[in-house]
């Protein structure tokens, strides 16, 4: 279905979080409170900030109007949810509280409404019954801040129909978030891990192996972090920590019991962590070693479980917890032998309730690394979306997204039902922000001859697939970005969209086909401005200069480019793919071989089933569906 209109339970610190993200990318919100007090105090929650932004010069008096307009407060459930397409619960993390919350729901909404849980650590499924619709209930469980923080784990419980699920990754793309899909499992997939983290960073200082300045300057060092496990809890409060890790010791045994210094410091101290001192580097090894012990493990049984994959626990870790790397890429890096043995000391103390993955154990015994996509493929009918899923580095193009696109683009054009390709890129933020410039930074001349032609060939391979390519380009479509949707067929535009061609500020010029294919369509001159003064340009002016097929709003961006993709997978696939060809052929050479590679494919096109059924159809005045064949 498609959702409009959004209702958010609890207008506390999560509700007003949520609503402010819809609200800004332009849904109507009502927020629901108890008390008219605490309904205007979500709202000032939400408008304070924003107006302190206006004040920065970040933002416009008029687009905080806007989002201030969408939002609706009251302390009535019928009015706050009879017209939702999505109901999201966001009050106290109480079962209890949450059914009742859910069954008053049930009575006033929608037939069809979609109702989810912000909740952390209460069963999506539990939850679900109590409510009249439990296929239509999922978890959305957004992470703090939630109008900030770009995470948010969609949970099916057990009976959760799998469109539901779908529905609900769609429209958290549409606000701008990235979505990670998880079972109803304790902890979902962030916090299984997150939690048992800094538990094990309070086991560490209970046992004597460092001080808090210690344990928290080499968590920094070894996570790529802004704030070690101390600095943490103290920002997000100390007894929320106990509270997540009873609920995960309840559900997974005695490796995951709270530390007793945690316990004694919300119970006894009832205080923040005192920080500060000197670190001692000599305690960081074994700081470092229990610490990616523990997280490495319980991410391969995550994996094993079936609770999420490796790239979105890897997800999760980069753009919810900000880490510079995930647990999976972590493993891959330091190698899985010395990976495997971390964890296996950690199995060492804790046995059965730390199992070791038998991946984990498969891969390590080979120091084989973890497979990591960074290109999804998902299949819509006759539509295969390729999306590039590196949000952290806005997608930006390294040797190992160049290979996974091949390896998709092969699948794509070897698989019979896909007769349409659409790229696109993951998050709001970014289509593609060019080739990785940190992973070029430090490359010798051989080396990025290498990168080059790997980058040239990959988006040759996209544009020969012989299927027709529709590049969704949906924010920075920047160097390589650009390169890879000039050698799509057709490009749509969001109104967000942003393109440069930047490499000559860089010291390098286009490399992956842009000094060839931006002439071919823009013209030399305008090519020629464009590389050489490295200019940003929007997506109206890329229309005008006939770079892009058309602009659309970027909520709609996805809808039109999969309209059109499914305009084109109904004609016949291999004339399509043929008339492809013939276009693109005939743009390299003078018009009488041009027409003489069209006559060569026309004439195919009659040794086909689909042109003898579709002409014999019209004659007969009857229908005729395109086989591909
Ligand atoms: N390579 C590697 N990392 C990149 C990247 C790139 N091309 N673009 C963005 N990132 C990373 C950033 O380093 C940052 O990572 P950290 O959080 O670890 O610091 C993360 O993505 C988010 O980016 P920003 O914080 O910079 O986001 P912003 O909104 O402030 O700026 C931007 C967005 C304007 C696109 C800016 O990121 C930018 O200028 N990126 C580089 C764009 C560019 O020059 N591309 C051309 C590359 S050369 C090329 O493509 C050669 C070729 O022909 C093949």
């Amino acid at each position: 279905m498609a959702i409009h209109k959004v209702a958010v339970l609890g207008a506390g610190n999560m509700g007003s979080g949520i609503a402010q993200a819809f609200a800004q990318a332009g849904f109507d919100v009502h927020v629901r409170d108890v008390k008219p007090e605490l309904v205007q105090k979500g709202r000032e929650r939400i408008e304070g900030p924003l107006r302190k932004r206006v004040e920065q010069g970040k933002t416009s008096a008029a687009e905080v109007d806007g989002i201030m307009a969408r939002l609706h407060g009251t302390t009535d459930v019928h009015e706050a949810v009879k017209d939702a397409d999505l109901v999201i619960e966001a009050v106290f993390e109480d079962l209890k509280v949450k059914k009742e919350v859910f069954a008053e729901a049930s009575k006033h909404a929608k037939a069809g409404a979609i109702f989810a849980t912000n909740t952390s650590s209460l069963s999506v499924t539990d939850l679900a019954a109590a409510t009249d619709r439990p296929r239509q209930v999922a978890g959305l469980h957004f992470f703090f801040p939630a109008a900030v923080n770009k995470l948010v784990e969609v949970v099916a419980g057990r009976e959760t129909d799998p469109r539901v699920v779908d529905d609900l990754v769609k429209v958290s793309r549409a606000i701008g978030k990235v979505p990670i899909p998880t079972a109803d499992a304790y902890g979902f997939a962030v916090n299984r891990f997150f939690v048992p983290w800094v538990n094990e960073a309070v086991r560490l200082l209970e046992e004597g192996v460092a001080d808090v300045a210690t344990i928290d300057a080499a968590a920094k060092e070894a996570f790529g972090i802004g704030m070690g496990p101390f600095e943490l809890m103290n920002v997000t409060g100390v007894p929320i920590s106990l509270h997540a890790e009873r609920t995960l010791h309840a559900g997974f045994g005695a490796a995951y019991e709270p530390a007793r210094r945690l316990v004694h410091q919300v119970e006894v101290e009832k205080k923040d962590w005192t920080l500060g001192g000197a670190p001692d580097p000599a305690r960081f090894e074994a700081v470092k070693d229990r610490l990616l012990g523990v997280t490495f493990g319980i991410a391969a049984r995550l994996v094993e479980e079936g609770v999420a994959t490796a790239v979105d626990v890897d997800k999760g870790a980069t753009v919810g917890l900000r880490w510079a790397k995930g647990p999976f890429a972590m493993m891959n890096a330091m190698g899985t032998k010395k990976a495997l043995a971390l964890v296996e000391k950690v199995h060492a103390r804790w046995g059965a309730s730390f199992p070791v993955s038998q991946e984990l154990r498969r891969l390590g015994a080979a120091n084989a690394p973890w497979d990591l996509p960074l290109v999804r493929l998902e299949k819509e009918g006759h539509v295969a979306v390729l999306t590039i899923d590196r949000p952290e580095a806005l997608n930006a193009l390294n040797p190992k997204v160049l290979h996974d696109l091949q390896k998709q683009v092969q699948a794509a054009a070897a698989d019979p039902e896909v007769r349409v390709l659409v790229v696109t890129g993951e998050g709001q933020k970014a289509f593609i922000a060019g080739a990785d410039i940190k992973e070029m930074a430090t490359k010798s001349v051989a080396d990025a001859r290498r990168f080059t032609e790997l980058g040239q060939r990959a988006i040759r391979e996209l544009e020969l697939c012989g299927k027709p390519v529709v590049a969704a380009v949906n924010g920075f479509a920047f160097g390589g970005g650009l390169e890879l949707a000039l050698a799509c067929d057709i490009i749509l535009a969001s109104d967000k969209a942003l393109f440069a061609l930047p490499e000559v500020t860089l010291g390098i010029h286009p490399g992956f086909g842009g000094t060839q294919r931006l002439p071919r369509l823009v013209g030399p001159q305008k090519a020629k401005e464009l590389i050489f003064t490295a200019r940003r340009f929007d997506a109206a002016e890329a229309k005008a200069l006939g770079l892009v097929l058309d602009v659309v709003p970027a909520a709609d961006l996805m809808k039109r480019a999969m309209a059109l993709a499914n305009a084109i997978a109904k004609n016949a696939p291999i004339a399509v793919g043929l008339a492809k060809a013939s276009v693109n052929r005939g743009l390299d050479v003078d018009l009488n071989t041009g027409l003489a590679y069209e006559l060569e494919a026309v004439s195919q096109c009659f040794a086909t089933e689909d042109q003898k059924g579709s002409m014999d159809a019209f004659v007969k005045k009857t229908t005729w569906e395109m086989k591909g064949k």
